[in-house]
């Protein structure tokens, strides 16, 4: 195995990681790492230049927070790999089009990238805080819940320390075998197109992680490739809608369909946004439903339920996950439900007809229809969940589907690399490493998958709960447990101690037979 980890003295921590030594009095890690103008320390100095010569080490797919958390981790180890993150947005960003004013984190600062793997590291929630001149101030909102814009603003703050290994504007299209016909594979070729010219790039790696996130499930009801302008997925909806309507004044007619946190969400926000609007939330379900993260079900998120449930049979696991869904999907947190409920109430106060309402939630009632007028307005046809009658709505300036996402774009990716799964399914093992049928593919080589194993490792496996232990998983899995140099500076010291030890046996056994007067000639019969 290539040494991959940076040598290092004994000063390093007992976790294992490099920065044990935190320095507690500037707050910033210990004194070895090179700092740039903002104090921080160069993040990624460990990691080594890669070409599109030579192959990778590691290339993951996606820059998002799962791929953030692994290269923190990666970096925390020192490691000397060649690494490379390709990203199709052109500068890193969270979920940019649901960035609301107002809207919060659904989780604990506390698990950021990197805490409750390693609570030193620079890169905490808490660091970035202190490094902003904010620690105070954000102490006495008296909050674990930051808001997303701050959030965002710290994954970017963390994601500025890998800018030399990152290539923006870059929209991976396959992860295939170098190797065909019938030899085993012992790396693999990543192809992106660059988003602004259309221009392939081709490299290569040992180790590839796909961490691309969700892609907007639309039901088939809704008009497809091309989607019509005026209906919008919900992760677009705060950069394409101001352009789509632009006039903030104008009494714009708006669905918003979904019941879970976007959509709630999205229809909180059209009424500051267009304060004439007209704006219809279509459920399925008779009411919003609030999201349960009362803390006993919320230990379904803590990093090792990953081993409980993985090992569970799989209709025992689905099962578990299905009576566990109500944490996170068609749900909303009650804050904003109570939120909203106050709009409702205040516009019942002010006029009982409901006619007249501005605003209305429509509960039962499945959008199974769309069709647009030839006036550009929207029809959509409802039907009701309980009765099965169908209805067609009034005609709508625009619709926004917050119908959730899909985690499939790695099937598509994968797609030459099936033949070379068992049954052409892509199963994963506990450590997220693609299984290949035996013998297909180097045992130093691999394919590792995130945020797409929901069905083997839970509901936390979308979320943020545990990228930071996680993305310690795949560091281990895929450069090793514990550090050569570190295992190797282990021995050695084993090694000086057994020296002494016998060394000074030697002498005492040396010493006991002089004082009984027969010299070395025992010694030399023991
Ligand atoms: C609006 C919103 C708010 C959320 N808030 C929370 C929250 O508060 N707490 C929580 O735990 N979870 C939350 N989630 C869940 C969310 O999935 C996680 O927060 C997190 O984004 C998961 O990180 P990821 O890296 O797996 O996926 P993503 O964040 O989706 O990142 C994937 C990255 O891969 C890139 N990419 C995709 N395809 C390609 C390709 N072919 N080539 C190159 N790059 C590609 C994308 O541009 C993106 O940057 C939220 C989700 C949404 C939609
Ligand atoms: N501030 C934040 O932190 C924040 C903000 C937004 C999102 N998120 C996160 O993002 C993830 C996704 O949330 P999401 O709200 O985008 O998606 P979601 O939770 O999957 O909700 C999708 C909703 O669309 C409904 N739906 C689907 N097809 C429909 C149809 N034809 N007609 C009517 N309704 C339909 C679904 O109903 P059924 O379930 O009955 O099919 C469900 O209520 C979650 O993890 C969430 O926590 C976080």
């Amino acid at each position: 195995m290539p040494e991959y980890y940076h040598v290092i003295d004994g000063t390093s921590g007992s976790n294992g990681f490099a920065n044990g030594n935190f320095n507690q009095k500037n707050g910033t890690s210990n004194g070895t790492s090179e700092r740039n103008t903002d104090g921080h320390p160069n993040g990624a100095s460990w990691f080594l230049p890669g070409s599109s010569e030579e192959s990778y080490d590691l290339i993951c797919v996606g820059f998002g927070p799962a791929s953030l958390a692994i290269a923190i981790a990666l970096h925390e180890r020192r490691a000397n790999a060649r690494v490379l993150f390709i990203e199709r947005q052109p500068k890193f960003a969270w979920h940019s089009g649901m960035l609301l004013p107002g809207s919060r984190m659904q989780i604990s600062f506390i698990k950021d990238l990197a805490t409750l793997r390693n609570p030193r590291s620079e890169f905490t929630f808490i660091n970035y805080l202190h490094q902003k001149g904010r620690l105070v101030a954000f102490t006495n909102l008296g909050t674990f819940l930051p808001l997303r814009e701050e959030y965002n603003d710290y994954m970017s703050w963390c994601a500025s320390h890998f800018e030399d290994y990152v290539k923006y504007g870059q929209e991976c299209v396959s992860v295939s075998p170098t190797e065909t016909s019938g030899k085993t594979v012992k790396s693999w070729e990543v192809v992106s197109k660059s988003i602004e010219t259309g221009e392939l790039l081709k490299l290569s790696a040992k180790h590839v992680v796909i961490a691309v996130g969700g892609k907007p499930r639309i039901p088939d009801v809704f008009p497809q490739n091309p989607l019509n302008e005026r209906v919008i997925h919900s992760s677009r909806y705060s950069t394409a809608v101001p352009s789509l309507l632009n006039d903030k004044d104008r009494a714009y007619k708006i669905a918003v369909v979904g019941g879970g946190q976007s959509a709630a969400e999205i229809f909180n926000d059209i009424h500051s946004r267009y304060p004439n609007s007209k704006t219809s939330l279509i459920i399925k379900g008779s009411a919003l439903r609030p999201s349960d993260d009362s803390p006993f079900v919320n230990e379904i998120f803590d990093p090792e339920r990953v081993d409980t449930l993985y090992t569970l049979p799989t209709d025992i696991r689905r099962e578990s996950i299905i009576q566990d869904r109500a944490t996170n999907y068609g749900v909303v947190r009650l804050e904003l439900i109570e939120r909203l409920y106050d709009t409702i109430y205040h516009q019942r106060l002010q006029n009982p007809d409901e006619s007249t309402w501005q605003h209305h939630i429509v509960p039962l009632q499945e959008v199974v229809g769309c069709e647009e007028n030839k006036l550009g307005e929207i029809h959509l046809k409802l039907r009701n969940t309980r009765s099965g009658s169908v209805e067609t709505t009034i005609g709508y300036d625009a619709i926004i589907v917050a119908t959730g996402y899909v985690r499939n774009v790695h099937e598509t990716l994968l797609k030459s690399a099936k033949c070379l799964m068992k049954n052409s399914i892509c199963a994963v093992g506990r450590d997220y490493r693609v299984e290949f049928s035996e013998g297909a593919v180097a045992d130093d080589t691999g394919i590792w998958l995130q945020g797409c194993c929901e069905s083997t490792h839970g509901l936390s496996d979308t979320l943020l709960s545990i990228l930071s232990v996680r993305g310690g998983e795949i560091v281990d899995s895929i450069f090793g447990k514990e550090p050569p140099s570190r295992v190797e500076s282990k021995s050695k010291h084993a090694s000086v101690i057994e020296k002494s030890v016998r060394k000074y046996a030697d002498a005492m056994v040396k010493d006991i037979l002089n004082g009984m007067g027969i010299n070395g000639k025992v010694m030399e019969v023991v």
